[in-house]
């Protein structure tokens, strides 16, 4: 391997013209190939982004033996076959949330993953939020106690177009998988795993899920109570609950510049955070580090994590009567 983390783009859609502008702020990373389904896709990303090779088939940038790590930015049901055939070429991955349709495939993965020893991760940026790390180092000094419940939203108004990967069920349509994961993944960080999760809300037309409140029961007393909606726009606020106080995450908690710490009986605190880049960059640092120094997973996003939220939103999806599938002719 290069002393220079090389990567590649797969799938350059909406998300990755936007990360990969962040390697401009990564230091011994960069983009060095991508590949489209379409020849004229990828030459035109790798022109427009300064990239050396441009491939017209997900297949050929696996064969790419100057390539270390790929990032998969296709929809969620195209991230398992992907994913499985770039570890078994030995990249690592950086995988888009959600990171795959299916808890079946998502166990797939991580089993291959810990099979090969090569380094996965899902593109969950906000766990790499400088004021998301902030607010973890606060809870973790005891800033505001026990932490007892979560509250998170995040939605968004999307004109209905059954064409669009957000309403397609056959791309992973659906509020849960594309926003919901944000929320889930919220609560997971700072209260583990729910015994169990209540779930109700819509569909639209396709059967994708439109909105969604989500009760997630740890057993204890502890609870998050998340919502997301493709019907509607949300603050997308987080608010996170101790027994000694609570911190307010500002809109929008995914990718957060501040925080405001409230102890009980003082006054408020309010501690700004900025990204660097477009916020982007702390997920491809860690997964560049991660890589670098032979790690397996990272411990701020960990394999375990990704497949309890997984579990999660098919768990809630299923109860909205939303079933997901993997696309393996994505590859073919
Ligand atoms: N972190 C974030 O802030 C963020 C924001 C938005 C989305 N995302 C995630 O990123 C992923 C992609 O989202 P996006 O909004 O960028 O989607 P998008 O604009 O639709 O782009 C996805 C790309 O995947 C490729 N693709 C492969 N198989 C496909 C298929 N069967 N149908 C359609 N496209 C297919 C296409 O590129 P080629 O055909 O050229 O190969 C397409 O341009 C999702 O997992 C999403 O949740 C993350």
């Amino acid at each position: 391997m290069s002393t220079q983390i090389r990567w590649g783009v797969v799938g350059p859609g909406r998300i990755a013209e936007k990360v990969v502008e962040d390697f401009a702020v990564v230091d011994g990373a960069r983009a060095v190939a991508v590949a489209s389904r379409s020849q004229a896709r990828a030459d035109d990303f790798a022109a427009r982004h300064g990239l050396d090779r441009a491939y017209g088939s997900y297949k050929e940038i696996l064969a790419d033996p100057d390539v270390d790590v790929l990032y998969v930015a296709t929809p969620h049901p195209q991230h398992h076959a992907i994913a499985l055939a770039a570890l078994r070429a030995g990249k690592a991955l950086l995988v888009e949330k959600s990171f795959t349709a299916t808890t079946p495939g998502a166990a797939e993965v991580i089993d291959l993953a810990r099979e090969t020893g090569v380094f996965v991760m899902e593109a969950m940026w906000t766990r790499f939020q400088p004021a998301v790390v902030a607010m973890r180092e606060l809870i973790a000094d005891g800033a505001i106690g026990e932490v007892r419940s979560v509250q998170a939203d995040l939605g968004v108004t999307r004109e209905y177009d059954p064409a669009d990967r957000l309403f397609d069920l056959a791309l992973g349509g659906g509020a849960l998988l594309d926003l919901g994961v944000y929320v889930v993944s919220f609560a997971q960080m700072l209260l583990g795993t729910p015994e169990r999760v209540v779930a109700a809300g819509s569909l639209f037309p396709s059967g994708a899920d439109a909105e969604a409140a989500l009760l997630l029961d740890y057993a204890d007393g502890r609870t998050a109570t998340l919502t997301t909606s493709l019907r509607n726009a949300l603050p997308g606020q987080a608010r996170v609950f101790g027994t000694a106080g609570w911190i307010d995450v500002l809109p929008r908690f995914h990718h957060p510049e501040t925080i405001v710490l409230h102890r009980a009986g003082a006054d408020p605190e309010t501690i700004t955070r900025p990204p660097l880049g477009a916020g982007y960059s702390h997920e491809l640092i860690a997964v560049t580090e991660g890589v670098r120094e032979g790690r397996q997973e990272s411990d701020v996003m960990p394999l375990a994590d990704t497949l309890a939220v997984q579990r999660l939103l098919n768990d809630a999806a299923e109860q909205l009567g939303v079933r997901h599938a993997e696309d393996p002719a994505v590859l073919t």
